[in-house]
């Protein structure tokens, strides 16, 4: 049997007793889908898993993504991984960093929203990790839209964001290390069609406007969403160890980095999750 302990009150579970380098069984696996539809981020702690290993655990969730990022733009280090696996790293070869989103800082935001069908989950397992910083926050979407006033519940009703992928890691549009291929409009307020339940769907570093107003409507109305959904009392604050396999739900939850020491190792392999249809 695995132990299921929640992280916070808004959104995260510790799941113990499992090994993910082990076959799962099917009922095993079930609960894990059923505590992810309901913490939307879910920790496994002390594992020892191979790039398989962690490919195989994605597939408890879904049809495993592939990398959507266009060959010339993949660090080349990514040519010794099996198809599916990413490389999250400062660490540097020749000056050149192996890995991709390789420093400090990250401000909120969903994976792959810049797509039509942005992934369904991401998968985070942690090799090396600095001794200061470099936490990963995630703020439930859930949570954010719940707590809204009626009257803001009524005023998103219908609205749609763009959502850019030409983003920097601080600062929108700052493009140092992430070149532009995509962009997309999606609603405001996302259903989750596996729940039912809604959440705020747009984020400080890829949201970039809300389609049909003009700008400065848009930008006071995403300034209070920014804002709101960021609150401590909807984010659960990770510190890596290393052994740690996270995994959280792109549609109900975003997620950002704290800054840590770029004189220090960071390591950790991604894998994803595709999803079955388009936000809604
Ligand atoms: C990411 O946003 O996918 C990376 C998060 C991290 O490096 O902690």
């Amino acid at each position: 049997m695995i132990q299921i302990t929640p992280l916070t009150d808004a959104i995260g579970a510790r799941i113990e007793g499992i090994d993910l380098s082990q076959p799962v069984s099917e009922a095993v696996q079930q609960q894990i889908r059923d505590a992810f539809l309901e913490y939307a981020v879910l920790l496994f702690p002390a594992q020892q898993i191979t790039h398989e290993q962690q490919l195989a655990a994605a597939r408890i969730f879904g049809e495993q993504g592939q990398l959507h990022r266009p060959r010339e733009f993949q660090p080349k280090a990514y040519d010794a991984l099996p198809p599916g696996i990413m490389m999250i790293s400062n660490i540097r070869e020749d000056g050149v960093p192996i890995g991709s989103l390789p420093d400090g800082e990250m401000m909120f935001h969903h994976d792959m929203i810049h797509r039509e069908i942005p992934d369904k989950a991401t998968l985070l397992y942690a090799v090396e990790i600095p001794s200061v910083g470099g936490d990963t926050w995630f703020a439930s979407g859930y949570a954010a839209y719940e707590t809204l006033p009626d009257a803001w519940k009524t005023r998103l009703d219908g609205l749609r964001a763009s959502h850019l992928y030409h983003y920097g890691s601080t600062k929108k549009g700052d493009d140092k290390g992430t070149p532009a291929f995509g962009a997309c409009t999606h609603p405001v307020v996302r259903t989750n069609h596996e729940t039912g339940r809604k959440s705020l769907y747009v984020n400080r570093l890829m949201t970039d406007s809300i389609e049909g107003l003009d700008p400065a409507e848009s930008d006071e109305i995403l300034q209070f969403l920014f804002d709101h959904s960021e609150q401590d009392q909807f984010v659960y604050k990770h510190q890596w160890t290393i052994g740690d396999l996270l995994v959280w739900d792109n549609r109900c939850s975003m997620h950002a980095r704290t800054d840590f020491p770029g004189g220090e190792r960071r390591l950790l392999y991604r894998t994803t999750v595709l999803d079955t249809q388009r936000p809604m």
